[in-house]
């Protein structure tokens, strides 16, 4: 948001709505309507189907003309969805409020992990005190979420070599599900002025303390769940 400067005489008036794209806080962690927006967007494909089989979405708006006209649109075109998608969203929601506490609290352990290590040089999450919105978020978010970004030292080809070398993490665009995933952002059609070594980590709802416990034992055990600790680079 910015502000005119004095004296500005505007030549076309036209009130804005403000739409906000909720889809990594999730409902449970901001309200963007109760906060002033006139437009909330939730894409159901990530937190809250939660499991990667789910491609939806969900618009909140507070004008009755502005929802009729998002309803005519939609029938316009076809966009209605189905019973599978949605019998899968609202099974997600029943247990959102339980993946995200478990993930989140994951995303804090990995994000106060990674900020400590040597070959990541930033590290983006908003649970951070060294994150730059820490205290916006601290104010406005319930929760911190499960999205950590980092950029690993060494570069574009540093970084794929981390994705590469990840054994359990999967390497995919989405997020928001039950397993971790993890991509190079920049490496999107589209994507390219981002920061070329800038890996997004979705954190999922893996056990974090057990891999953490074995990776300091000097005999990794083999056949069993081992986790996302073990693989982000130490
Ligand atoms: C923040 C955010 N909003 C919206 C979308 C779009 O979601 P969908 O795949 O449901 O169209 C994405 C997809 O990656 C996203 O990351």
């Amino acid at each position: 948001m910015s502000f005119a400067p004095a004296g500005f005489q505007p030549t076309i008036t036209r009130k804005l709505a403000l739409g906000v794209d909720n889809t990594f806080a999730t409902p449970l962690n901001q309200r963007p309507l109760a906060l002033g927006a006139d437009v909330a967007m939730q894409s159901a494909t990530k937190f809250i189907g939660g499991h990667s089989d789910l491609l939806s979405g969900v618009v909140t708006v507070r004008d009755a003309n502005l929802l009729a006209a998002l309803r005519q649109a939609r029938e316009l075109a076809g966009a209605t969805p189905g019973t599978l998608e949605t019998f899968l969203a609202v099974r997600g929601v029943r247990t959102l409020a339980l993946r995200l506490e478990r993930a989140q609290c994951n995303a804090m352990t990995l994000a106060e992990r990674l900020a400590r290590h040597p070959n990541v040089t930033l590290t983006r999450y908003p649970g951070l005190a060294s994150h730059p919105t820490h205290a916006a978020a601290r104010r406005q978010l319930k929760g911190f979420g499960t999205i950590i970004s980092f950029d690993v030292r060494g570069g574009a080809s540093a970084a794929d070599a981390v994705c590469a070398g990840l054994q359990l993490i999967q390497h995919a665009t989405s997020l928001g599900a039950v397993e971790s995933t993890i991509e190079r952002r920049a490496s999107i059609p589209g994507q390219e002025h981002l920061p070329p070594a800038l890996l997004r980590l979705s954190v999922g709802i893996e056990a974090v303390e057990e891999p953490l416990d074995r990776s300091r034992s000097s005999t990794p055990q083999r056949g069993r769940m081992t986790g996302k600790q073990e693989e982000i680079p130490r």
